[in-house]
């Protein structure tokens, strides 16, 4: 089997970046038949630094060793593999940052890092695994798209922003033919587009190729205008969508405008949802696609309930988070968990934290981490995935990250209003999985995201304990109906590639 769907999966276990929803904790969901995704977001650097503390378990070199370009992966793993592990006290050597040039050696970073992802999420099983990009991060998705369909990735979900090109850009792959991705830059005049260009056939070649699939596409929306946009608008077929409300965690779609000459709702820099922000289900249904829905649906109750209205199941982040297979530091596992059982933090909304100006999602934790909370965060921009390419009075492409040091910032046409409050999540988001980077004394501050709503995992720390696994989330999820479990897929859905 190649990894396509012949049936919709019930459960979909949610994009998490950066590798919260890592290729252990995708092979335990997909291993038992609901559709487990791995994030391809800064995977390049997840993957380079794996391979700087000497790749443990030897998962990363076995995934190589598959890899249809030999040499390619000895240029990758000779540049990034540190035989035993850099020492503890060593900055990781940084990955240049994304430039809408495509330099060769960061190119075959980010096809090989993103082969070896899925690579490891399929092994020792027959089920589909998805993987999970952001469309607002543009210069990294057409390598990162084609090293997960090397690997036979059986499904793209992608949310935070509209992909209207991306499903040609997979059917443009399966066919091996040179592919475009409109990048946008902003500029003095309002932006324009540049077009960023990626021909799978200069990475492998003709005698090494392997036969490609066009994997399913599913857009992650906040609404069903977005989704009929979709659906009518994009350059290929939209398979299906998830329709996220913004109790998720990450990133979230911003409030909508109540009325013309209302404020962006928003209270002290957090977000307030109305009930513009609700999806139509009925047209969404009327769309004629499967869809999942998201945010808060973690629950054998809210499955029952997805599945009455029309859905074909839920997609669940924030129970998969915190499980043992998932990529979140083992250390932020257990604060996290301790202070859920006894409701100390909370969740917050955050308007500013994010450079990409979309709400996020942040876990604000008591006492034992606060310490790192009140250390300054230091305002940095050295790995760039969020940053937004504008060009300068001559028309030469530059890029800019609000979060960067404010001077800096506001030299590239930034201004300071942008630039307040924002924070450096590539770092942060890193160090929440134990690759932070280790700068003087210490290490990078963590940045923790999850959805709003903690009572799935409170019912699953009372049930499994504070190790419980993905197997555990499943059980508990589909514990109300077998019939759940196989939703036969129409016909007309079977992927035919
Ligand atoms: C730690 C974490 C990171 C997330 N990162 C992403 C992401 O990179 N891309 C994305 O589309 N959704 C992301 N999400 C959203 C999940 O994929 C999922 O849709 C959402 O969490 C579902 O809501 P729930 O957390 O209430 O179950 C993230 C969620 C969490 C908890």
């Amino acid at each position: 089997m190649d990894g396509s769907w012949n049936k919709l999966p019930t459960i979909i276990q949610g994009g998490m970046g950066v590798a919260v929803s890592n290729w252990n904790l995708a092979n335990a969901v997909s291993r038992l038949g609901q559709l487990g995704v791995v994030s391809g977001t800064a995977i390049d650097t997840v993957f380079a630094r794996r391979l700087q503390l000497g790749d443990p378990g030897g998962h990363l070199r076995r995934a190589m060793d598959s890899f249809p370009v030999a040499e390619m992966v000895k240029r990758v793993r000779e540049t990034w593999f540190v035989p035993g592990g850099k020492e503890p006290g060593e900055p990781f050597r940084l990955v240049s940052r994304s430039t809408a040039e495509m330099k060769k050696a960061w190119t075959e970073l980010m096809i090989v890092s993103n082969f070896s992802e899925v690579f490891l999420a399929r092994e020792g099983h027959d089920n589909p695994v998805g993987i999970n990009f952001l469309e607002k991060v543009q210069l990294p998705t057409m390598p990162s798209v084609f090293g997960a369909m090397l690997a036979g990735v059986g499904c793209v979900l992608m949310g935070a922003g509209i992909p209207l090109t991306i499903p040609g850009i997979l059917d443009g792959l399966a066919r091996w033919e040179p592919v475009e991705l409109n990048l946008r830059v902003e500029g003095k005049n309002g932006g324009d587009a540049y077009a960023l260009r990626f021909d799978p056939n200069e990475f492998v070649p003709v005698a090494n190729r392997p036969e490609l699939s066009r994997p399913k596409f599913l857009g992650i929306v906040s609404s069903d205008v977005i989704a009929r946009t979709l659906a009518r608008k994009a350059n290929g077929h939209v398979d299906g969508f998830v329709v996220e409300n913004h109790t998720a965690g990450g990133h979230n779609a911003p409030p909508r405008r109540v009325g013309k000459r209302e404020q962006q709702p928003a209270v002290q820099d957090q977000a307030v949802y109305g009930e513009k922000d609700r999806p139509d289900l009925e047209k969404v249904r009327a769309l004629g696609r499967p869809f999942w829905l998201a945010g808060s649906y973690g629950s054998p109750e809210s499955l029952g309930a997805a599945v009455e209205a029309g859905a074909s199941g839920i997609q669940v982040g924030t129970a998969f988070a915190f499980c043992t297979e998932s990529g979140t530091a083992s250390r932020i596992k257990d604060e996290v968990l301790r202070q859920c059982v006894s409701g100390e933090f909370k969740a917050i909304t955050d308007c500013r934290a994010s450079p990409t100006g979309f709400p996020f999602k942040l876990i604000v934790l008591k006492d034992s981490l606060t310490d790192l909370d009140r250390r300054p965060r230091e305002r940095i921009c050295d790995l760039g995935y969020l940053r937004q390419p504008y060009r300068d009075d001559l028309g030469r492409l530059h890029y800019r990250c609000a979060a960067e040091p404010v001077d800096n910032f506001v030299r590239k046409g930034g201004s300071v209003e942008e630039a307040e409050q924002k924070q450096c999540l590539c770092n942060g988001l890193l160090a929440t999985i134990g690759l932070g980077q280790v700068r003087g004394d210490g290490v990078e501050l963590p940045i923790v995201t999850a959805g709003q709503d903690f009572e799935p995992v409170n019912r699953m720390v009372q049930r499994a304990g504070v190790k419980y696994t993905a197997a555990d989330v499943l059980e508990f999820l589909l514990e109300r109906s077998t019939a759940q479990r196989t939703v036969a897929i129409p016909d007309h859905d079977l992927i035919r590639t």
